[in-house]
């Protein structure tokens, strides 16, 4: 290689470099001048191309040609580059306000959940979980449930593996109907005393009106030791009331029904919007319905392994959305679930 074509390179290399470095267009024009300008480097170059020995001029021609292309190449990509940038940069508009976020906040459920968990675990209640996924087992025998009760069959329940399992099975899998499947799983995971709530999800295949969903939430209570009493299940709920919508709430019993307790009750709180004389919310009836409960079924206590003998408890299952439409005065559970913002916005 000649000296001119070893200088040549050596200038290629040097327009790279200073191109590199060129964020603007007037860097851009001072390295065209310091390369290609009249006075510029490559010039001086060129001009030494006439002292080659003519044999060697086919070849360093040969060579000059080519490192012009190549640092034309290299002036043209780096003003590419520039206008790209420039796009980029004029795309971006400083002057524009910026995005508001619309910040969210709980749902009415959620904030009725919320303060329902804070009042019991001020009474000493701690907060327990199952999976929204049971099996019959759970869901329904150990809780004592006939096999001929109505809301088993798959007309009322929402079952997995039909093809698999008969809706009797044990193993069968279900959306699970009531939280009260948590009983059992808390019981057979400690002795007693145990003293548990659970909030969460149900299923029931109901078909949806004004206060039926598929699917709604409960908090279920349970609290089981010696000598616990009726007196005792109505005093909690009587305080939970009066926390959850004031203190001149009253609570009334119902007999009732439920396969895992014994004695149960249905609970009413005085109507908040009437104060108990009737009104549109209430029915007229002064009272409105807010859980199921009563006194744990000494069969229930059998089937998780505690001695019926001496163990005492009792259970409840509140309605969340129940105490929704109570609380913020809603005459629709499907608003609840509409997801209308113009809705969830008032809470
Ligand atoms: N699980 C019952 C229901 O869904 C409510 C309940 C809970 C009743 C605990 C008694 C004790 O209706």
């Amino acid at each position: 290689m000649t000296d001119l074509e070893k200088e040549l390179q050596d200038a290629l290399a040097q327009v790279k470099t200073a191109l590199a470095a060129v964020s603007d267009m007037n860097a851009l024009e001072e390295c065209r001048v310091r390369f290609l300008g009249r006075k510029g480097l490559m010039p001086a170059l060129m001009a030494q191309l006439g002292k080659v020995p003519q044999d060697q001029k086919p070849a360093v021609g040969k060579t000059v040609n080519l490192v012009k292309q190549e640092i034309q190449q290299a002036f043209d990509d780096c003003g590419a580059r520039l206008n790209q940038d420039q796009k980029t940069a004029s795309a971006l508009d400083v002057t524009l306000p910026g995005r508001q976020r619309a910040i969210g906040h709980k749902h009415p459920i959620n904030l009725v959940m919320d303060s329902a968990v804070a009042i019991f675990r001020r009474m000493g209640f701690i907060v327990a979980d199952g999976p929204d996924i049971e099996t019959v087992a759970n869901n329904f025998d150990a809780l004592n449930s006939p096999q001929d009760h109505p809301s088993r069959t798959p007309d009322d329940t929402f079952y997995f593996d039909l093809d698999q399992h008969h809706w009797l099975d044990p193993e069968a899998l279900i959306l699970r109907t009531q939280t009260s499947p948590v009983q059992i799983r808390a019981m057979k995971a400690q002795k007693p005393p145990v003293r548990i709530i659970c909030p969460g999800r149900c299923y029931r295949r109901d078909t949806p009106d004004a206060t039926h969903g598929m699917s709604f939430h409960q908090i279920e209570g349970l609290y089981v030791d010696q000598c616990v009493s009726l007196a005792d299940l109505k005093g909690t709920l009587a305080a939970f009331a009066r926390e959850m919508f004031g203190t001149h709430t009253k609570v009334r019993f119902r007999p009732h029904f439920f396969p895992f307790t014994e004695p149960s009750v249905e609970c009413d709180a005085s109507c908040i919007v009437c104060g108990g004389k009737g009104c549109r919310v209430c029915k007229g009836s002064g009272w409105i319905e807010i859980a199921g409960a009563g006194m744990v079924n000494p069969a229930v206590f059998q089937n998780v392994g505690y001695d019926p003998d001496t163990t005492t408890g009792f259970a409840f299952g509140l309605g969340i959305e129940r105490m929704a439409m109570i609380r913020y005065a809603i005459n629709d559970l499907r608003l609840l679930y509409d997801n209308d913002v113009r809705f969830l916005h008032q809470f």
